[in-house]
């Protein structure tokens, strides 16, 4: 045999395996979702997301005591009756986002706020964009709005917008109202491929946004289409995107590993709430190792290129990688 045959960097000991190690996940590339209702004194379970909670405002102090990473993605499940066919609620400056921005930038400036941009928590029918007369998705009307809402949040002091709604010209819109009114320091995360996915069935508990009609495959990529997703993705970053997005995680590590070798920016990998729940159901079938299979998961992600990593799992993660 000849001498260099042998794998003998990562035998015998733990100290060779650290020193070859290429890839490693820091709490530094976790982003924790979380989930907001209106009220005071309000932390429900989400029954489909073992250890995932709807919390109000009030509670966002205790939430990121000892948070040990750098940045919260948010997102507003506003009460039924506050939804209607217009999105209105997503337009208040005193609504369940800017109030929770305000909230956590006076707790902690150094966290990086990010807000979902959507529709689809605030319209009786749960779509992403509004509809017009026609039952269609009305695509310019809604892009307006989506920009509105950003430049409300940005007010409020959000780091980074990260529009969701799968809209065309989405990021156009935002840049340039957010330019318009003195607020250039505002990133955009594009979520540029991002896919009708059945892995969002849990998401949907918990926002409370299923469509009431129809599904997204009008406005969200088909997973059997590669190719558009690197052309959607190759726009935003044309509108003027500062981060691309990749949704969900595992099951599209393709596409975020060839989206690496096409772009410049930062891309997210997004760990969606049915990769989260298969693993927490799967762990407590007692099929699978929970911890070891959350590591690996988002590992797999940072190692096909993913810069930051966005999952439920954020703040077991941050116990579980310190070392
Ligand atoms: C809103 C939005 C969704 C998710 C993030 N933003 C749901 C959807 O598009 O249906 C899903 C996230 C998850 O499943 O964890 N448009």
């Amino acid at each position: 045999m000849f001498p260099n045959t042998r794998m003998r960097r990562n035998r015998l000991t733990e100290g060779r395996r650290r020193l070859a190690r290429q890839v490693a996940v820091t709490a530094d590339n976790l982003i924790l979702p979380i989930f907001l209702v209106e009220g005071a004194g309000r932390r429900e379970p989400i029954e489909s997301m073992p250890g995932v909670y709807r919390i109000s405002v009030d509670l966002l102090d205790k939430e990121i005591e000892d948070l040990k990473i750098p940045a919260v993605l948010l997102f507003a499940v506003p009460e039924t009756h506050k939804k209607n066919e217009n999105a209105q609620a997503a337009f208040e400056p005193d609504g369940i986002i800017p109030s929770a921005v305000r909230r956590l930038k006076k707790i902690d400036p150094e966290l990086v706020v990010i807000t979902d941009v959507c529709l689809c928590a605030y319209t009786t029918d749960g779509h992403c964009g509004i509809i017009n007369q026609k039952g269609q998705i009305d695509n310019d009307a809604s892009i307006e709005l989506l920009a509105e809402m950003a430049k409300i949040h940005a007010q409020a002091g959000a780091d980074i917008v990260a529009p969701s709604a799968m809209m065309d010209g989405q990021v156009a819109a935002i840049r340039s109202l957010l330019d318009k009114n003195g607020l250039c320091d505002t990133a955009i995360m594009s979520y540029a491929a991002k896919f009708a996915s059945s892995f969002y069935g849990p998401f949907r508990d918990a926002a409370k946004s299923s469509p009431a009609f129809g599904d997204r495959q009008s406005y969200q990529l088909s997973f059997a289409n590669p190719t558009e997703a690197f052309r959607d993705a190759l726009q935003d970053e044309a509108e003027g995107a500062d981060w691309l997005m990749v949704k969900p995680g595992l099951p599209y590590i393709d596409i975020l590993y060839q989206l690496r070798q096409k772009t410049l920016l930062p891309i997210a990998a997004y760990q969606v709430s049915g990769e989260y729940a298969m693993i927490k159901c799967a762990a407590k079938a007692g099929v699978i190792n929970e911890k070891n299979a959350a590591i690996e998961s988002v590992t797999a992600m940072k190692r096909a290129g993913a810069d930051a990593i966005i999952t439920y799992y954020t703040k077991e993660l941050s116990e579980w990688l310190a070392r």
